[in-house]
């Protein structure tokens, strides 16, 4: 169980205090269900992690990638962090919330010139500019509208990390950033020094997803302030902002074991610390981006099952009313997830079935193994635990399947976030066939 998840007299599960069996009934499945209570809580653990570190600057910017809707971002307001976009769709999003630009940042490899003009329209606090195209129009751009931005380079420490590993690449192969080794990076501080608009405050990495150590991060830490050393001997380059992004592991089934969210903000903070007075430079304010942390256990899916097939010596197969369309992670990456059986939480877990989801594809199983009770069988309500983050925010609609709803609970008391997709949403963009020939159709 997670954060306010618990059990009734009923055998139902709860999500902060409400009966998920409700849940279904006003809302309909599949559901994304948050418990924003949980939500607050990692926010806290990271605000304690920094807070009793005297004399850093820090900021978390929630990576909303993992999950960005109007709710979300104004709970992320509301907390007092920063945000992290990733495209005009996410920045959008976030200016409709509400939330004050300058506390924005602008991530992506191939930000398109429409999407770096909303930023500079809407004075958002920083770029993190990824390579050298972005690097020349961002400065074409701003020298055009007279206009100065800050901006971080994103490089390529050579570091990669996922789950309990991580590993030295050396030059590294990444769609992303500017390397370190080859003297790109080198070459971009250099570059945004001398420009008349682009204010570069620092240096940005992200070294992977679903980290559990956090040797990785003191490595990337380490290589970064090297370099950023020989910058400032050599041309004077005053680091300001160190931002080290996210990949903050969590509990997807009871075999993760993700350290708590202190031990990786002590190590950064102890690791910059260390290695800036090492090298006699000034200590820059340290940013992190969590996405994963901040939401994944926090949400749980709800599914309705159907169809139920027992494959005699070989498998049981339990389809339910959604499946890639609302997760793609296990199709996609073969993520692994925990159910349970929502109605009957409290009837012993000990027969194995997969959960399969109902697009057309026979990769479409959330869990090739779930333990399930016996009884769960057709019409059953299924919990899909830690499904909070990349889940929505990498819905399709394959099988012309429309999106689902999503709510947020506290209190005990379920509030609409997201209202289901109807079908007449789907074809809404749709232009008729005798339409086409007829310009003014679009
Ligand atoms: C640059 C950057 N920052 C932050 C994140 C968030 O990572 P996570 O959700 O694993 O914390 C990502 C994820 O891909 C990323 O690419």
């Amino acid at each position: 169980m997670y954060g306010t998840q618990a059990i009734n007299e009923k055998g139902h599960l709860c999500i902060g205090g409400v009966d998920t069996t409700d849940l279904a009934k006003e809302f309909g499945t599949p559901l994304y269900v948050y418990d924003t209570a949980l939500i607050k809580d990692k926010i806290n653990q990271f605000k304690e992690a920094f807070s009793q570190f005297e004399h850093v600057e820090w900021q978390v910017a929630y990576a909303s990638k993992a999950f960005s809707t109007i709710a979300m971002i104004q709970l992320i307001d509301e907390q007092g962090l920063s945000l992290d976009v990733v495209s005009g769709g996410e920045l959008y999003t976030a200016l409709k919330a509400g939330l004050s630009p300058d506390r924005i940042h602008f991530h992506g490899n191939n930000k398109s010139v429409s999407e770096l003009a909303m930023a500079l329209d809407a004075k958002i606090g920083a770029v993190i500019v990824d390579n050298f195209y972005e690097l020349d129009l961002l400065e074409t751009m701003c020298a055009e509208r007279n206009q100065e931005i800050a901006v971080l380079l994103r490089v390529t420490p050579g570091v990669e990390a996922h789950t309990h590993e991580f590993i030295m690449t050396g030059q590294d192969d990444s769609k992303f950033g500017f390397n370190l080794d080859d003297g790109m990076a080198e070459r971009a501080v250099k570059q945004a020094l001398s420009s008349p608009h682009l204010d570069l405050k620092g240096i940005h990495s992200h070294i992977g997803s679903q980290i559990f150590e956090t040797e990785g991060f003191a490595r990337a830490i380490k290589i970064m302030v090297g370099h950023i050393e020989a910058w400032h001997r050599n041309f004077g380059f005053q680091l300001e902002v160190l931002n080290v992004g996210g990949g903050f592991g969590i509990r997807y089934t009871d075999s993760d074991r993700p350290l708590p969210i202190k031990r990786y903000v002590e190590t950064i903070v102890r690791t910059a610390q260390d290695e800036i007075a090492r090298l006699n430079l000034h200590m820059p304010a340290l940013w992190v981006e969590p996405g994963r942390s901040i939401v994944g256990e926090a949400g749980t899916t709800l599914y309705t099952s159907g169809a139920f097939k027992t494959i005699p010596g070989i498998r049981k197969y339990l389809s339910v009313d959604g499946g890639m369309s609302d997760n793609i992670r296990p199709s996609l990456y073969q993520a692994q997830y925990k159910a349970i059986c929502a109605n009957k939480a409290l009837d012993s877990a000990d027969t194995q079935m997969a959960l399969a989801g109902k697009c057309c594809e026979s990769g479409d199983i959330l869990i090739k193994e779930a333990v399930l009770p016996e009884s769960c069988s057709s019409g059953d309500l299924i919990a899909v635990f830690s499904t909070g983050a990349y889940g929505y925010s990498m819905a399709s609609h394959y099988n012309r399947i429309p999106n689902a709803a999503v709510v947020f609970i506290e209190d005990g008391e379920a509030a609409l976030a997201v209202r289901r997709e109807t079908y007449d949403d789907l074809i809404r963009q749709d232009v008729a066939l005798e339409k086409l020939s007829q310009r003014d159709s679009y």
